[in-house]
């Protein structure tokens, strides 16, 4: 008797570059159907068809729908919420705030309608901890299926300039960047290793004090080059390398935006913190031991995304 496996299907919301690059690496990657779905029917069509013929270039039989209607999540693994407006130069993640919950709420209504209780949802909309807030807030899911991708986009960047100052492979670096997303997220320096060497045996502090700070600011940096729009092609790498794991039941660990349940202390905020995901989602939050300077760090990332919740409870 021969066995055949369900191919995996991914949704994913927000035709724009972020969502069409999400596209693009799991589809490279052969890992799952896509549905593309966006307000602009054309678009996400039109991005699908394209998709779609590449699919003799990049070898394989993957399936990619696109449009408006959010039927095409029907049956989703997983839903990856790219929908909203990017920051422009000069604006804060925060600025976003009041347009982006309208559009997440939007969305997640629709979504509410087709999904199943299985689907596990990844949001990446900006800012990224108001909106994973938001969307649960709509979805009323349990936390193992609902995360925010930021961490791993934080701790790639982080782990790029750590490689590159030290000319060594990106591959050797194991590295955490904690908290939220934003200026006060907390590179962990501390336990990053390189090669299972500790980093701060072959870094001056200087350079590690630089690396930090880029790191904090890497989002921001790509915008003010772009002029317009912002990164999307890490973002998305960084999407397909949380879904592979759920996907595939890989059982890996990562930063990930999950709802705190007493962890480190705090409840009902979701913010960046070590996860373990595995076929159905999270499979837990693990609670690491931080040093009094970390734990103020932390502790002040958590403050400014709590003060960016009250504000979102405000106005939505
Ligand atoms: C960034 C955006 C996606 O960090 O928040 O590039």
């Amino acid at each position: 008797m021969s066995f055949i496996r369900k191919k995996k299907k991914v949704a994913i919301i927000g035709s724009g570059f972020v969502g069409a690059s999400c596209a693009h690496w799991i589809l490279s990657h052969n890992l799952a159907d896509i549905s593309l779905i966006d307000r602009k029917d054309n678009l996400a069509k039109g991005r699908a068809i394209d998709l779609f013929s590449s699919s003799p270039l990049v070898k394989h039989d993957l399936q990619i729908q696109g449009g408006s209607d959010y039927g095409l999540a029907k049956g989703a693994d997983i839903v990856v919420i790219t929908a909203g407006l990017p920051r422009q130069p000069g604006m804060t993640r925060a600025d976003l705030l009041s347009k982006n919950a309208a559009i997440m709420k939007e969305v997640c209504e629709q979504l509410k309608k087709v999904v199943s209780e299985e689907t596990v949802f990844i949001v990446v909309s900006n800012p990224l901890d108001a909106m994973v807030y938001q969307a649960h807030k709509i979805l009323q899911t349990p936390r193992e299926k609902i995360l925010g991708m930021a961490g791993v986009l934080d701790t790639a960047r982080f782990k790029a300039f750590i490689a590159e100052k030290l000319k060594v492979s990106v591959q050797d670096i194991s590295a955490l960047v904690l908290g939220g997303h934003g200026d006060t997220m907390v590179p962990l320096t501390r336990l990053v290793s390189v090669g299972g060497i500790p980093l701060e045996e072959l870094i001056k502090p200087k350079d590690l004090e630089q690396i930090v700070e880029r790191t904090r600011h890497g989002g921001g940096e790509i915008v003010s080059l772009l002029e317009t729009g912002s990164a999307h092609y890490a973002p998305a790498a960084s999407v397909v390398e949380m879904a592979a794991s759920i996907l595939r039941d890989e059982r890996r660990i990562f930063p990930c935006a999950a709802l705190l349940e007493g962890e480190y202390g705090e409840r009902g905020i979701f913010v960046g913190v070590p996860c373990q995901l595995n076929g159905q989602g999270l499979d837990r939050v693990i609670e690491i031991s931080l040093n009094a300077e970390e734990q103020k760090q932390f502790k002040k990332s958590i403050q400014s995304v709590q003060a960016t919740i009250q504000e979102l409870n405000q106005i939505s």
